[in-house]
């Protein structure tokens, strides 16, 4: 079996690259390791940047965003048991969206199987070849079993198959089977990749509730004994963060020390307390930001959480993957069209935008959060909370990248 490119994952990086590449008349197969239910059920991110929202409406995916996601000003900031709203739609005209990544992967699939498009779920033991060859044209034209052209094997319904394709997109998170493969790829040719990363001593407990979001808008509070945050899924559906130590269980966390803990952080002198209710759902995200130095070997490119991670506070990840994949389409579609030279500085090109994002969550992540015991970095921290609550130079420089960045190309 062959396509154009072999793509690993059905996560947004994975499903949106997949449209945009149709949109070039590029051919794609996507490999998925969860069933459908599974993906679809999935709660992470929820914030769209104004740049995401942009793009999915370009290529066709919002025709239920567009009646369901709510459109956000900015969001509240709870300091000293006062609430604060920040407002960047007064300075910049532009607002973030809310919309669930489960909702935007349902979406996104629904249109790839009507479409026809070829994308497998439950495929096991993905192995990746061949595909540590020249970037450019070298290789590009030839019969599909020449060597060194490249491959993936998989097993689906039991069967072991093998699909040839002229580039695999690693789209298959931080813990798939791309990230490793371009690192041991890109070692053995004599070019290590080593990570960049920085670890946090602290994590989000986030859970899913039934439970009326406390502002109409997301907020951060922040409590000396850490962060809590208070965003949204629906009018009644809450999805909340509590700071929690980086080593947490989540079997230390029973519903109702969860409840007390939000409710404690968020008290405030301006609105009544916490609304609680029926947990839905709960996860523990990790605060830490990975990032390869070089997003690609040969003809095996990463893209979103394959390629680097942020620590959730300021809701970068799904963006990020998003605009990742603008670039790579592009760089890919230019190769096939025998022009390699996009592919070739892809990560180069999207370097800025990643780092511009790691600095904002990493900016976020340092002022929200207690990281340490140290009075010092209290009043620090307070001192960039206050400068950001009131200054509107502050506000429009940080507003700038909460709603989005450009993407470092069209797609
Ligand atoms: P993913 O969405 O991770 O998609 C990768 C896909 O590849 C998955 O469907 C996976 O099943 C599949 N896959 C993995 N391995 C293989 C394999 N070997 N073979 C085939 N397929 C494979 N961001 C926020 O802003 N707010 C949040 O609350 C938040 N919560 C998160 C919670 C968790 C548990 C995680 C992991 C991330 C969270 N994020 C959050 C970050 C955000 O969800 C990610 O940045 C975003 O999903 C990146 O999209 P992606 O397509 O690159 O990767
Ligand atoms: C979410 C909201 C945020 O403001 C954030 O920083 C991270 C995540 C969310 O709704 O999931």
């Amino acid at each position: 079996d062959e396509t154009q490119v072999a793509i690993i994952g059905a996560g947004p990086a994975g499903l949106i690259l997949a449209r945009l590449l149709q949109l070039q008349g590029v051919s794609s197969v996507v490999l998925e390791r969860q069933s459908r239910a599974h993906v679809e059920a999935r709660v992470r991110a929820g914030i769209l940047e104004q740049p995401t929202v942009d793009l999915l409406r370009e290529i066709g995916a919002t025709w239920r965003l567009d009646r369901e996601a709510e459109f956000h000003r900015g969001f509240y900031v709870r300091l000293d048991q006062r609430t604060n709203h920040l407002d960047f739609h007064a300075l910049l005209g532009r607002n973030s969206c809310v919309y669930g990544q489960a909702e935007l992967v349902k979406d996104l699939i629904a249109d790839h199987l009507a479409a026809d498009r070829r994308l497998l779920f439950e495929v096991s033991d993905v192995a990746l070849a061949g595909f540590d060859v020249p970037q450019g044209l070298d290789g590009l034209q030839g019969s599909d079993d020449l060597p060194g052209q490249p491959s993936v094997t998989f097993t689906h319904d039991g069967r072991r198959q093998t699909l040839h394709c002229v580039v695999i997109a690693g789209c298959d998170g931080a813990h798939g089977v791309c990230r490793p493969a371009v690192r041991e790829a890109a070692g053995r040719a004599g070019q290590p990749i080593t990570v960049l990363e920085r670890h946090y001593p602290a994590a989000w407990l986030g859970i899913l509730a039934r439970s009326t979001p406390p502002t109409p808008e997301g907020m951060y509070c922040v409590h000396p004994d850490g962060m809590s945050l208070h965003s949204m899924r629906g009018p009644r559906l809450s999805r909340q963060y509590l700071q929690v130590p980086a080593n947490s269980v989540l079997d230390d966390w029973p519903d109702e020390r969860i409840w007390a803990e939000l409710t404690r952080r968020s008290l405030s002198t301006d609105h009544p307390p916490l609304e609680t209710g029926q947990i839905l759902e709960r996860t523990l995200v990790p605060l830490r930001a990975t990032v390869l130095e070089r997003f690609q070997h040969g003809r095996l490119a990463l893209a979103g959480d394959a390629a680097h991670t942020v620590p959730p506070t300021g809701a970068k990840g799904l963006n990020l993957a998003v605009a990742d994949v603008v670039v790579l389409a592009r760089a890919i579609t230019a190769l096939l069209a025998g022009t390699p030279e996009p592919y070739e500085s892809y990560t180069a090109t999207a370097w800025p935008r990643v780092w511009q994002a790691v600095a904002f969550s990493t900016a976020m992540t340092t002022m929200l959060h207690r990281l340490d015991d140290d009075p010092f970095e209290w009043e620090l921290r307070r001192a960039r909370m206050t400068a950001l609550l009131t200054s509107t130079d502050e506000q429009r420089a940080h507003g700038e990248l909460y709603l989005g960045l450009p993407f470092a190309t069209d797609w």
